[in-house]
């Protein structure tokens, strides 16, 4: 895809903000025609006085993926402009902490209506054209976390456990029309994902410090914040990889980002489930109670 990269447009959701926004401006600086769809006016009128500081062709357009209208207006603004999408990035996404006995019916309902129904969303709304032109990519933000499970993680990686098989399903279904379906599974990487993950813990703050998983979410947060210190991957070097999955003549089904996801994939590979289970436990300060 790489040599008429002035012609391609990339339509990248969630693109306001962390690993969209970083790849926006990427794939903006190679060339590349970007629509970053966000939901926050005041983040959109940054990043587009950013793009026109920089002399980058890119331009943002509000898009809430978890609105119909909103997605249906914003993908038919992008083909009454462009005539095409060629690479859809599908990164909106956010985390719902808690235990899974903890998490209210509403926010696992949120969690997947975000980053999966909404995924679902967009692409429906993009798949006809795509499949008319019998070329394109999709993208898919997946995660660690979509093939391993933290406590109090349940509600996120259940929904990236579904990214996967949603990209698996659709790796066949469009293979017929030469339409690569390709999944990112970063590890962590520092972006507001985390501080807005604690504020959606917010309503748990009781049940987090006195509940029946205390133990676990305080080891949960202090695991956390030492990954978070350690952490080197920059929303950049995603954003790198991205560029990788969308140039690459033959692409590969998934691109694991950070040393953690390449160690979690090889682990997962290597070990039987009672020595992953061990290996978490032992991690996560899990014992058990008399
Ligand atoms: N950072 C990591 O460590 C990491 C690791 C693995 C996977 N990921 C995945 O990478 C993707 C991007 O995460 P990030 O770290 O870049 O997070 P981020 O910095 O918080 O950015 C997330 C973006 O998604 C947008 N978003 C949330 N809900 C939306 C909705 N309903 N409609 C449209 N946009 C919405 C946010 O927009 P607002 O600003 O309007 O809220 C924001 O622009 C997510 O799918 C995440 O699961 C991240």
């Amino acid at each position: 895809m790489g040599a008429d990269r002035g012609t391609q447009t990339v339509l990248i959701t969630g693109a306001t903000d962390g690993l969209g926004k970083a790849a926006a401006l990427l794939l903006a600086e190679h060339g590349y025609r970007l629509f970053a769809a966000g939901r926050s006016l005041e983040k959109r009128a940054q990043l587009d006085s950013l793009a026109k500081e920089k002399k980058l062709p890119l331009k943002s357009l509000e898009m809430d993926v978890c609105d119909d209208a909103s997605v249906q207006n914003a993908v038919s603004a992008v083909y009454q402009e462009t005539g095409q999408i060629d690479v859809l990035i599908n990164n909106a996404g956010l985390v719902y902490p808690g235990a899974v006995e903890d998490l209210r019916m509403e926010d696992w309902r949120r969690q997947f209506e975000t980053n999966f129904f909404g995924v679902i969303r967009v692409t429906q709304a993009v798949l006809p054209k795509m499949r008319e032109r019998r070329k394109g990519r999709i993208l898919m933000m997946s995660s660690v976390s979509g093939f391993v499970t933290p406590p109090t993680q349940g509600a996120y990686s259940a929904s990236k456990h579904a990214i996967e098989a949603l990209a698996n399903a659709l790796r066949h279904e469009l293979y017929p029309f030469g339409i690569h379906t390709i999944l990112i599974q970063p590890g962590y990487i520092v972006t507001n994902i985390q501080p807005t993950a604690m504020n959606l813990a917010q309503p748990y703050q009781d049940k987090i410090k006195t509940g029946p998983y205390a133990k676990i979410y305080a080891t949960y947060m202090g695991n956390a914040s030492s990954t978070r210190a350690q952490s080197k991957t920059t929303p950049e070097d995603c954003a790198r990889v991205m560029l990788q999955a969308i140039e690459a003549p033959q692409p590969k089904a998934r691109y694991t980002v950070t040393s953690l996801a390449k160690f979690a994939k090889w682990a997962k590979r290597l070990l039987t489930d009672r020595a992953a289970d061990r290996m978490f436990r032992k991690r996560y300060g899990i014992t058990r109670e008399n």
